[in-house]
């Protein structure tokens, strides 16, 4: 039978919790260190603050088993930080995911019509016979209940890609518990680790399965691996 723990607080502290080797898959995304503030004036907590969130892909290596994957969400401003980030703890870069967006988030020199992430290997995991495309459309979530919430949709697909039935799946920087559901509603196991109290609750009442804080959405996902 899978479950859900959630550990409310910090990632370091929470990891350090962890087993060594006791996770098959991490899917995470962790503030992009951008001071990030959204037109309502929702921020991220430590998106400013490199020491308290680099630390924390070390013991993501320690937790993760040998053979397996981490994908992590990035953005492309700190992009720097984290592959130093990566490769000091001990991950080897072997893929990387664009979800096209039909809408700009922000503009610059370019309009930003994506988001991104980076597949990570702990040694050297098998590779799948059917691969998981590295561009993929990407579904808004609405921010309903986080400023930078993904959707079950996206990251319920990355589940299914990179492990199996009754896999526990991590996430140290679980926001709204987007990526708790998606494993829950995918027949995986889920760790989510989040410093802020209120998202903590709110995880907990999603992947608990209460209506009032699903994502329509959600609503409709299936059991289904
Ligand atoms: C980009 S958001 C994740 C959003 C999530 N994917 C979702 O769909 O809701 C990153 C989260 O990491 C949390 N966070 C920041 N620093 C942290 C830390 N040191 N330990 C644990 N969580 C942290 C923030 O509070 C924020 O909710």
């Amino acid at each position: 039978m899978t479950k859900e723990q959630i550990i409310c607080g910090d990632a370091v502290a929470g990891l350090l919790e962890l087993q060594s080797e006791c996770v098959d898959l991490i899917v995470t995304d962790p503030p992009y260190l951008v001071d990030y503030k959204d037109r309502t004036g929702r921020k991220v907590a430590n998106d400013n603050s490199p020491d308290a969130v680099l630390p924390a892909f070390a013991e993501m290596y320690r937790v993760l088993k040998d053979d397996s994957l981490c994908i992590s969400f990035v953005g492309w401003t700190a992009l720097d930080k984290f592959t130093r980030t990566w490769v000091e703890a001990g991950f080897r870069i072997v893929g990387h995911i664009i979800w096209t967006k039909d809408y700009a988030s922000s503009t610059g020199q370019t309009a930003y019509h994506h988001e991104s992430a980076y597949v990570l290997a702990k040694g050297w995991p098998r590779r799948p016979e059917t691969p998981f495309a590295d561009v993929q459309p990407w579904v808004y979530s609405g921010n309903r209940w986080h400023p930078t919430e993904k959707s079950v949709e996206n990251i319920g697909a990355v589940i299914r890609a990179f492990s199996k039935r009754d896999d526990t799946v991590l996430d140290p920087f679980l926001g709204s518990g987007t990526t708790a559901v998606a494993a829950a509603l995918n027949g995986r196991s889920a760790i989510g680790i989040e410093l802020e109290r209120r998202y903590c609750d709110l995880a907990q009442r999603r992947v608990a399965g209460d209506k009032r804080y699903l994502a329509t959405k959600d609503q409709s996902a299936s059991k289904a691996a």
